[in-house]
Parts: structure tokens; C-alpha cells; sequence
């Protein structure tokens, strides 16, 4: 694997460096990928410490080698995010100053043929950011046409979620799924080949499925719901997601986060339960030059949200 040499180029690592200037103690980098991130964290602000996780070790292999300079402010853990709270128990660790979220996949993972994420390589559709759990060429071997079409429009927006999910079942009772051009190819059949603005036809089935997969969703919603509980008063949490179903979850939860709960009958906010700030009403997003420069960062969006009580 290291003979490959993919880079990935972290997203909107300005903002982020700026957003955990005046932060001191520990930061989670909570998918650390290849690094990028804490690299920039740790480089611009020699008050912090970075817990790196992520589910990925291949990822971990390349981090550990970009972070290198920096060992003594650094440990890295191969887990899932939504184990944070197990993560910070085990390193004895009660409370951090900053929580950095960069949702997605990485380029390492994207353009690795071997991974099954992409269909530009054929190969055999596996789409695990970690190895556990069922590579997606099970999941299609085995789900039904509802199931399938729920996922591919939940998780998609397809709108041929059905006659796409129909397709698969169809031609899985002649010879198994089990590549990445099996796939596209029943989409492209499904829905000809023509894109949709800037996207591939098949973007979306990929997409969704990669969700799916993963857990992506709930994992997130997992990450969201002890956020809190791990930062420390005046912590802040830095969530950059790349579709619009993540950044609705990030959107409303530090919306509910900032305004509050409030008591059924007199309508007044319940004491304690307004969390913090929202510090982006808008999010944030690349500028033009990045997205020239680094497409994948062209759907980005950064929130920002800083615990007061
Ligand atoms: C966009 S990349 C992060 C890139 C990183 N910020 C950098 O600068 O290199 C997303 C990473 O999050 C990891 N990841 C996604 N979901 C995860 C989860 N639930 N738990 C842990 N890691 C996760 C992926 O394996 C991938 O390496």
C-alpha cells in the first residue's frame, strides 16, 4: 500500500487554523486521514495536542509519517468516531478543548483501486472506510429491491431509485455483483450515460451506497450526541461535510444546540439548555482559487459552534 503515493489535499486548511488559533489543550481530529489537518493545527499553534482517529489504517500509516515531527503532541487511534467518548476513557482524558470533523472519504481511499470506492477502476466493490462490517458487493448480493431503492433514494436523492434496484435484482439471479463495473453498468443501462450537470450518472448510486456501507449517517449523529459532553467550557466543534444530508444533521443539531429547549406550557427556554454559539450562521465554504486548484473541495461546508455552558 505505501508504494501507492496518493495524496490528499485537506480541505479549507485555512479556516481551520484560523478557527483553532486561540485554542490550547487537546484537539480530536476526528477522521485525521492522512493528516493534512493536524498537521496544519500542530504547526500553526504549539499549545495543541491532537488525538487523531480514524476508522481507516492505511490512513493511520500515512498520518503517522506526515506527523512525525510533531510525535511528542500526538496519538493515533484506529476506531470509529462515534467511540469517542470509550477513545478519551481509555487515555484517561476527561474533557478536550476542540473537536475537528472532516466528514467524507479521502483521495486515499477514492483513487486506490483496490478499495472499490470509484467507478473510473474496475474492481471488486468492497467501499469499507475500516475492514469490518459487509463490503458492498454483499449488500447488493442480498438486499431487496425495496431496500435497495430506499437507500439509493435516501441516501442519493436517485430518482431512479427503483427501476435501478430492479435492475440489480434482475441480473443478480444470472451471475453475481461483485464489481465496481457491474454496478455502473446497470446504472448506465438503467439511466443511459448522459451526466447530470457536472455528475456522473451513476454518482449518486455510488454515493448512497458508500452511506450505507458505512453508516456514515449514524455515525455522525453518534459523534454529535457526546460532542458536548467531551468538550470542555469554551470548546468548540469544526464539522466540514460534503453533501447536504450531513450538513442538515450539523445544521440542525447546533441550531437546537444554540437556541435551546423550551418548556412545553409557558414556552420559556429551559434553564441549562442553551449549549453555546453557532460562530458560522452561514457556512463556510472554499474559494474560488481552491476549488480550481482542488475540485473535491468544491461542495464543502464548514460549521463552527462553541460550547458556553
Ligand atoms: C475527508 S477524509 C479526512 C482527511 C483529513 N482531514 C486530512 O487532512 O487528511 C475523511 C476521513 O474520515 C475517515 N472516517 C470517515 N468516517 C469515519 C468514522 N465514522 N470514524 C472514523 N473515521 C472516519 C475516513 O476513513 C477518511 O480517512
Amino acid at each position: 500500500m505505501m508504494d501507492k503515493v496518493i495524496e490528499h489535499k485537506a480541505v479549507l486548511v485555512d479556516r481551520v487554523k484560523e478557527i483553532f488559533s486561540d485554542v490550547s489543550g487537546f484537539v480530536i481530529d476526528a477522521t485525521v486521514g492522512t493528516g493534512g489537518h493536524s498537521y496544519a493545527l500542530l504547526s500553526s499553534n504549539e499549545k495543541i495536542s491532537v488525538i487523531g482517529v480514524d476508522r481507516d489504517s492505511e490512513a493511520l500509516e500515512v498520518a503517522s509519517v506526515k506527523l512525525f515531527p510533531f510525535r511528542d503532541r500526538v496519538v493515533l487511534i484506529n476506531d470509529k468516531f462515534s467511540n469517542l467518548p470509550q477513545i478519551l476513557e481509555r487515555l484517561k482524558i476527561d474533557s478536550v478543548a476542540g473537536i475537528l470533523v472532516d466528514l467524507g472519504v479521502s483521495s486515499l481511499q477514492l483513487d486506490d483501486p483496490d478499495r472499490g470506492f470509484s467507478f473510473r477502476f474496475d474492481s471488486f466493490l468492497d467501499m469499507r472506510m475500516g475492514l469490518s462490517g459487509r463490503a458492498a458487493a454483499d449488500i447488493l448480493e442480498s438486499l431487496s429491491v425495496r431496500k435497495l431503492a430506499e437507500i439509493f433514494r435516501e441516501f442519493g436523492e436517485e430518482r431512479q431509485a427503483y427501476p435501478i434496484a430492479r435492475k440489480i435484482v434482475e441480473v443478480r439471479k444470472k451471475k453475481p455483483l461483485k464489481t465496481t463495473f457491474d454496478l455502473r453498468n446497470i446504472v448506465y443501462e438503467v439511466k443511459g450515460r448522459t451526466k447530470e450537470g457536472k455528475i456522473d450518472a451513476a454518482t449518486r448510486v455510488f454515493q448512497a451506497l458508500r452511506i450505507y456501507v458505512n453508516s456514515e449517517l449514524e455515525e455522525l449523529k453518534n459523534l454529535l450526541s457526546s460532542a458536548l459532553d467531551l468538550l470542555s467550557s469554551g470548546g468548540k466543534i469544526t464539522v466540514i461535510s460534503y453533501h447536504s444530508l450531513e450538513d442538515r444533521i450539523v445544521k440542525r443539531t447546533f441550531k437546537s444546540w444554540s437556541v435551546g429547549e423550551k418548556n412545553e406550557i409557558t414556552g420559556q427556554i429551559l434553564p441549562g439548555s442553551v449549549r453555546g454559539k453557532m460562530l458560522t450562521k452561514k457556512p463556510i465554504v472554499p474559494s474560488l482559487v481552491e476549488i480550481n486548484e482542488n475540485p473535491r473541495s468544491r461542495s464543502a461546508k464548514l460549521r463552527v459552534f462553541r460550547k458556553c455552558i
